[in-house]
């Protein structure tokens, strides 16, 4: 074997590694409405297992980034690559959930996990085995005395945890979350941080957040992505270094003040900035 042929064989080896690892590529990816310019040439590459927040003033375009990976809208120019092929439409290899959580009215807590099952696996799955992860994601949300309990009747915290478990019964490869704790008071956003930790460490999984707290992103994610003032651009990534295992003492850490104050300090700047195209 010639020199320049080891030489490719090397770099072929590099690409497929790294086509392996990457799971979303943004490339080059534009959207507007009408005469808004909502997103702008945006290239990102998200990884296996990553944990991803995106934050940025309202009105940037971040929900509208999310629905393009999300599959509910395409881009005009540029592309969502899906391990490696562009996004078509929704699937059950993404589990999204909202702020307004995502739970149909008219189910029972227990008819709302099986449903999100149902949608997600359609043959292949026996009803024991599905009966056994439904009752499984209730228990681990807390929910299961309130199994027959309509979604009218439960708090908001409980509701967001019987979303968080249809999500995870579903058992999506990515879970996409459009601030999904914005409406929770402090004490049941920080046991649903908790949570949903706890569930990333029991099965590994990608995940895309949206959020307006620094300091949720910051306990949650590896990396954070902060987007500009429309038209949206990431403007700086920050890369976390706090490993799987997080708990709250690590909010009062100098290593987590730090980082918060940081990002405090870039999202204002694009708050600023934002606010300024009202
Ligand atoms: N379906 C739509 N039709 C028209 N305009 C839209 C639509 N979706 C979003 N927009 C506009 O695009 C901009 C970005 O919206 P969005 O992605 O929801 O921002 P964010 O989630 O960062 O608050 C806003 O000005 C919004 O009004
Ligand atoms: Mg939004």
């Amino acid at each position: 074997m010639s020199v320049s042929q080891r030489s490719s064989g090397v770099a072929e080896d590099v690409k497929r590694v790294a086509a392996a690892e990457t799971k979303v590529r943004f490339q080059n990816v534009s959207k507007s409405y009408g005469s808004i310019e909502v997103v702008r040439d945006v290239s990102f590459d998200i990884n296996e297992g990553d944990f991803i927040a995106l934050v940025g003033p309202s009105g940037c375009g971040k929900t509208t980034m999310m629905n393009m990976l999300a599959g509910f809208t395409k881009p005009d120019s540029g592309a969502v690559l899906l391990e490696g092929r562009p996004v078509e439409g929704p699937g059950p290899d993404r589990g999204v959930m909202f702020q307004d959580y995502g739970v149909f009215p008219w189910l029972t807590v227990e008819k709302n996990i099986r449903f999100g099952l149902d949608l997600a696996v359609k043959r292949g799955m026996s009803k024991p085995e599905k009966t056994e992860i439904v009752e499984r994601y209730m228990a681990q949300m807390r929910l299961t005395e309130f199994r027959k309990a309509w979604p009218k009747n439960l708090s908001g915290g409980m509701k967001q945890r019987l979303a968080l478990a249809r999500a995870y019964a579903a058992n999506p490869h990515f879970l996409l979350m459009d601030e999904p704790f914005g409406a929770l008071d402090a004490q049941t956003r920080s046991d649903m941080h908790d949570l949903l930790l706890e569930m990333m460490q029991a099965e590994r999984k990608t995940a895309l957040l949206i959020t307006h707290s620094a300091e949720e992103a910051i306990y949650l994610a590896n990396r954070i992505f902060v987007i500009s003032a429309r038209p949206s651009r990431v403007v700086e990534e920050l890369t976390i270094p706090f490993g799987e295992k997080r708990d709250r003492d690590l909010l009062d850490t100098p290593e987590f003040i730090e980082r918060r104050r940081h990002l405090r300090d870039i999202v204002m700047k694009q708050y600023a900035d934002q606010q300024a195209l009202r």
